[in-house]
């Protein structure tokens, strides 16, 4: 009694609820779809509100039916449908307000009305999440319904294209219903007929009906029809709890006597599948006094038999029990053939089969972690609907999956998907991932360090990036303990290192130099604090100052140089000839020609802030001119000439010295440590650091003495940013020493200098040119390409310059083949800074007596211990 007044006032309170809070108030517990449709409504028969589908699927195209057929059916939500051009499996997804373990009514709406004019009905399959719910084939049924209980809190209809047509639907209903009802061990329901039965009206659904079950009129020609007496809302008031409607219930049908038995006959095609009827009775008519109708339901073959007794008004539903067969015979027989005893009636029928659920969802967290990162992402693929792993076939694509109970997402491929944004942390909750491919996005920001709790994980690409920050220890120690395949190149913004400064205003990089002549310039450079070059370097300094504020007159130029007498050399912007200053100083005084591209306040510029730029590992600019298009930059002499020259023997610079006389190991070890020396000041010694971008063994000057200068700062620039920020500009560099990253991404960092560097080392090492030639020229080959496969194989003797004749320490030459390696790998943050470099090289000339270091840099894949192990 209480149960039915409960639902008689939500019913009137859910109509109220609709009439006045405009339109949008739709039916508690229900959610009501008009697939395709380009505006929402509310039916005038049945007061429901239907939505669009907008918002519930990201595919599809709302089509309208053939107009000669619009008349043939009066429900409007059967007018216009969504149909599915692409993709093999299209889900809706729909979220009940109650959520899983509810159960509901769901029913999905095809009626296909020509409307695509080519008079050919299209035959698909339909699931329910995970597992298949019938074949649509759209011949006579329109409606195809199921009670199910949700697994998940989403719930997933999906259309799955079989080769036979354009799959479509028309609409997409859910009802909530109490859970009470059409409980069944396993599976879900899946409904063949509901009938109303004697029924007067075609259809009954909501309002009469509080869950909008549609209850058909059927009758039997074999039976009678039973007077209906009664009113409907009598029958209502005493509903029992499948709220079967008064109007329903108010009609039936009846057998001739007591004698005579109602037999319900359904022929399965499937002999194994099972089947179960729900029965409606109520008693309608008033009958003599003492007189109950008393009567069994019952399969004939036995499989199940249930007696019923009614009494007035009062509704009663049998259940069958799970019946299968070739026949099925319901009976209803009365229990006595007494004369003039009532014989049996049936008011409503509800037959459904059992569908088994034999796919088992992908594990939750799985699922809601793929569902928030395709969120983030708005990842816009056709297959990333439904369940990410099951059936296997619809997979998602780039999501591979291990199939235990429950399948689990093992693989996760979104390289080259156009991602942006930061790494999602959803991604941290696929905890069974072995593989993690994001990479050629444009992901921005840190990585997460979360990522490290993938304890399965194996690989991780996130090559291709814009990612900053440094990379998480957590990672860096897998990485380096090799559990994990980690990509990191081309993140220009990446840094190795754990502890980066935070970058600031990142635009205005080259802004204060190449903008502005009058700059008051914000590089400042430590002074070089090398004890013995002190005095001279102080000495310098002054008399910069003093050419800062009076540059070189053209006049002036050509009498240093003797009228330009001396060519010395020729470089990329003109040529360069031998001077001496007023004091006897030695100069080189390189003229840029007319045609040298760098413009005229670029060169001032840069001649300005070179000029700051001192020490003793650097070549000194000592003055400059730029005097109506005579532009020269005058420096410090070097009478080595540059270190290629050494390695290679062939020019000899200054006719009275003898340059033929090999380097020595220990000497190439101090013109190492020199060269990184300058580039150290240049890195960390100045503010902003300083790119030197093109650095060779022809940039490297040798004084008289051996000491080794950078020079040529021709394409340097300064950087605002402390660390390993960088700026793109037009390439620059020499080949054979561009650092790869570089030349990938445009992005120079201090690391393309290391890089450099790391090629400098190698021809000290080995005496050859950074790209090899074959004598006749035809054929090249860089120098990593030919050493790296050697070192790796353990024997170094091989690569070591034969004009050396052996004449070198095995450890010391096996430490600085590492620091080689090291400056020169890919990945621009696995590269050393030179500050590093710097201190293993110092090492490596120590370890002469020591003989004992620690090999740490070196990743050699080979098991043939070097010789130093
Ligand atoms: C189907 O896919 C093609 C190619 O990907 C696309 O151009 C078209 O818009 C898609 N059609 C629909 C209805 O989504
Ligand atoms: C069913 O039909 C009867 C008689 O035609 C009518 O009075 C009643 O309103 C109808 N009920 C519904 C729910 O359509
Ligand atoms: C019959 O139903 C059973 C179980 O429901 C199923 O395994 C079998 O494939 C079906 N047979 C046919 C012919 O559809
Ligand atoms: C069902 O009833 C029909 C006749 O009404 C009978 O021929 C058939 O054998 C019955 N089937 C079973 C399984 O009892
Ligand atoms: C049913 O049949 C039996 C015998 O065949 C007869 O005695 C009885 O009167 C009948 N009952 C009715 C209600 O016709
Ligand atoms: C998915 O994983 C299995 C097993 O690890 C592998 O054999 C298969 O090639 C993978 N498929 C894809 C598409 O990556
Ligand atoms: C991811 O897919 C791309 C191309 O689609 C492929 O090149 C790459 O190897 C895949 N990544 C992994 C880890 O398999
Ligand atoms: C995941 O990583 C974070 C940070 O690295 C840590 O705080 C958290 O405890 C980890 N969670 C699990 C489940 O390991
Ligand atoms: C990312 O790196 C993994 C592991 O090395 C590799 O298998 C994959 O092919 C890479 N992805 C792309 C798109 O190159
Ligand atoms: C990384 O980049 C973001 C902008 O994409 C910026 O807000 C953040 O400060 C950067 N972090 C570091 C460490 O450079």
């Amino acid at each position: 009694m209480e149960r039915s007044i409960t639902a008689f006032s939500f019913a009137l309170v859910a109509s109220l609820a609709s009439a006045l809070v405009l339109r949008v108030q739709a039916q508690p517990g229900f959610i009501s779809i008009d697939c395709g449709a380009p505006n929402s409504y509310t039916d005038y028969q049945t007061k429901i509100d239907f939505s669009t589908d907008k918002g519930l699927i990201d595919f599809g195209e709302s089509m309208q039916i053939s107009t000669k057929l619009i008349n043939q059916k009066s429900w409007k939500w059967l007018k216009y449908l969504r149909n599915f051009l692409n993709g093999t499996r299209n889900c809706y997804t729909l979220k009940p307000d109650k959520g899983k373990n509810i159960m509901y009514l769901i029913r999905a709406s095809f009626w296909y009305a020509d409307y695509d004019y080519k008079n050919r009905t299209p035959i698909f399959d339909l699931y329910i999440d995970v597992n298949y719910w019938a074949t649509v084939d759209n011949y006579d049924k329109v409606h195809y319904e199921i009670v199910y209980v949700a697994q998940r809190d989403d719930i997933q209809v999906c259309l799955v294209n079989i080769g036979k047509g354009v799959p479509f639907i028309s609409a997409l209903e859910l009802r909530t219903l109490d859970n009470a009802i059409y409980q069944i061990e396993s599976g879900f329901l899946r409904l063949n007929f509901r009938y109303d039965v004697g029924g007067l009206n075609s259809t009954i659904r909501y309002q009469d009906d509080v869950y909008d079950r549609i209850w058909q009129s059927w009758a039997s020609p074999a039976w009678r029809m039973l007077d209906p007496g009664t009113s409907a809302s009598a029958l209502y008031n005493n509903n029992d709890e499948y709220k079967v409607p008064g109007e329903v219930l108010r009609t039936a049908q009846t057998a001739r006597d007591a004698n005579t038995s109602l037999i319900y006959i359904i022929m399965p095609y499937n002999e194994t599948s099972k089947w179960i009827g729900y029965f409606h009775f109520a008693e309608t008519q008033i009958l003599p006094s003492g007189q109950q109708r008393e009567f069994l339901v019952f399969t004939s073959d036995g499989q199940f038999t249930e007696m019923v007794r009614l009494e007035y008004l009062r509704p009663v539903t049998v259940v069958s029990s799970l019946v299968s067969g070739s026949q099925i015979n319901f009976t209803f027989k009365a229990t006595t053939n007494r004369p003039g005893y009532p014989p049996p009636i049936i008011n409503a029928l509800e037959i459904f089969t059992i569908q088994e659920l034999l796919n088992v969802p992908t594990a939750q967290d799985d699922v809601k972690a793929l569902t928030s990162t395709k969120a983030d992402y708005t990842v816009n693929k056709d297959s990333w609907q439904g369940d990410p792993c099951v059936p296997s076939e619809f997979a998602w694509e780039g999501v591979n999956c291990s199939y235990g109970n429950p399948p689990r997402v093992i693989s996760l491929n979104l390289s080259s998907s156009d991602l942006k944004g930061i790494i999602s942390s959803s991604l941290s909750n696929l905890l069974e991932l072995e593989s993690l491919d994001l990479s050629n996005n444009q992901l921005t920001e840190a990585i997460p360090e979360t990522l490290a709790n993938l304890s399965k994980l194996r690989i991780l690409n996130l090559s291709g990036n814009k990612l900053n920050g440094s990379v998480p220890k957590a990672l860096k120690r897998r990485h380096e303990d090799k559990t994990l395949d980690l990509r990191l190149d081309n993140n220009p913004d990446l840094c190795w290192a754990s502890s980066c400064p935070k970058k600031e205003a990142k635009n205005s990089i080259l802004v204060p130099i190449i903008a502005s002549v009058s700059v008051v310039f914000v590089v400042i450079c430590v002074l070089s604090i090398g004890l013995i070059r002190r005095k001279q370097t102080i000495e310098a300094s002054d008399r910069t100052l003093r050419l800062k504020n009076q540059p070189f007159k053209y006049g002036e130029v050509s009498r240093i140089t003797g009228n330009f007498g001396q060519v010395i050399g020729e470089g990329g912007f003109g040529k360069v000839y031998l001077g001496t200053l007023n004091n006897g100083d030695v100069v080189a005084v390189k003229m840029l020609s007319e045609s040298s591209k760098q413009g005229y306040k670029e060169f001032q510029a840069e001649a300005q802030l070179l000029m700051i730029v001192h020490h003793r590992n650097l070549v000194s600019l000592f003055g400059y001119c730029n005097e109506s298009r005579h532009m020269a930059l005058i420096y410090e002499y070097m009478a080595n000439g540059n270190l290629r020259q050494h390695l290679s023997g062939i020019v000899k610079i200054h006719p009275t010295e003898d340059h033929s006389k090999i380097l020595t190991w220990s000497k190439r070890l101090h013109i190492a440590i020199d060269a990184a020396q300058g580039l150290d000041y240049l890195h960390n010694g100045c503010k902003p650091p300083i790119i030197h971008r093109d650095l060779k063994t022809t940039n490297i000057l040798l004084s008289k003495d051996f000491q080794a200068k950078i020079a040529d700062f021709g394409l340097s620039r300064a950087f605002i940013a402390e660390n390993d920020s960088h700026v793109s500009t037009c390439p620059a560099g020499t080949p054979g020493y561009l650092d790869p990253e570089f030349q990938s991404s445009g992005n120079l960092t201090k690391k393309s200098d290391v890089y450099s560097f790391g090629i400098v080392l190698f021809e000290l090492i080995t005496g050859r040119p950074p790209i090899m030639r074959s004598l006749d020229g035809s054929a090249s080959m860089y120098i990593l390409e030919w050493l790296i496969p050697i070192v790796e194989s353990g024997d170094i003797q091989r690569i070591m310059d034969p004009r050396l004749q052996g004449e070198f320490d095995i450890n010391s030459a096996w430490k600085v083949v590492e620091i080689a390696m090291s400056c020169t790998r890919s990945m621009a943050i696995e590269r050393p800074d030179i500050n590093h470099v710097l201190t293993e090289l110092k090492e490596s000339s120590g370890s002469k007596s020591s003989g004992s270091f620690e090999m740490t840099s070196l990743e050699l894949h080979s098991d043939n211990a070097p010789v130093a192990r």
